[in-house]
């Protein structure tokens, strides 16, 4: 299981992350919304440890992952989708895999069949740039990638963002494939609300770097989205 305990991190004087507090078991799917600007983002570049955290604790089992290299997220089984996709543009869909592969620290040097059995379009497409690919065909790309290194544990921000809706149901699948079968833990951070009502078990909603509400999907009423989520 993931968790961050009572994270605090500041962008120079900018108070972002005040005191996040959420676990992310294995085998579900626990989604974090809020308005844009709340500090979603920031927590999985926590998480990652893409920013710096002042205080606080964010473990995977037992291992402590404050003040860890960037490169132990990979190591202890934790890969990442990041917002905005970042695949390399001018690489090739095998090339761009590859570069997953070699932040692997088990020796393999194949890229997993899962990844091919979950992404099987991108099987066609090995040797196309990723720069020329559609908009959901990088995302899914991205979370081939963040698939490589075998992970326990996946983030995902905003996957959803700007994909034409067929994409966005097939990734949604995906998405319950790994945790329904593959038993990952899955953080997803998602604004679409009936993305996340479809695909997530858990939910977490958040103002202002703080957890204000959390509970089981079912239980995500009106008047928490009216009052957290709507704009
Ligand atoms: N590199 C940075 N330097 C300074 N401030 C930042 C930086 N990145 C983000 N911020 C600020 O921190 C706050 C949280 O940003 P963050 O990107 O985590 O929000 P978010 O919840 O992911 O928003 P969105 O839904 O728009 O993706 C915002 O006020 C943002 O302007
Ligand atoms: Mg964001």
């Amino acid at each position: 299981m993931l968790e961050t305990r009572d994270v605090h991190q500041y962008y120079g004087s900018s108070h972002t992350l005040r005191g996040t507090t959420l676990t992310v078991p294995p085998g579900t799917c626990t989604v974090v919304m809020g308005r844009n600007g709340v500090g979603k983002t920031t927590l999985l570049r926590a998480i990652m440890g893409l920013v710096a955290v002042r205080s606080g604790n964010i473990k995977f089992g037992e291992k402590e992952l404050v003040g860890a290299e960037a490169s132990y997220r990979a190591r202890v089984g934790i890969g990442f989708v990041p917002q905005g996709r970042e695949i390399f543009g001018q690489l090739t869909v095998e090339e761009n895999l590859q570069v997953g592969v070699y932040a692997r620290t088990d020796g393999k040097k194949e890229i997993p069949e899962l990844v091919f059995r979950l992404f099987p379009v991108l099987k066609t497409m090995m040797h196309r740039r990723g720069g020329d690919l559609s908009g959901g065909q990088q995302q899914q790309l991205a979370i081939a990638r963040a698939l490589t290194i075998g992970p326990k544990c996946v983030l995902l921000d905003e996957p959803t963002e700007g994909i034409q809706p067929n994409i966005v149901h097939e990734i949604g699948n995906v998405i319950r494939k790994l945790y329904e079968e593959e038993k990952l833990a899955v953080l997803l951070v998602e604004q679409k609300l009936p993305f996340a009502r479809r695909v997530a078990e858990r939910f977490y909603l958040m103002e202002r770097g703080t957890v204000v509400a959390q509970g089981k999907m079912a239980e995500l009423s009106d008047e928490l989205v009216q009052k957290h989520l709507a704009v």
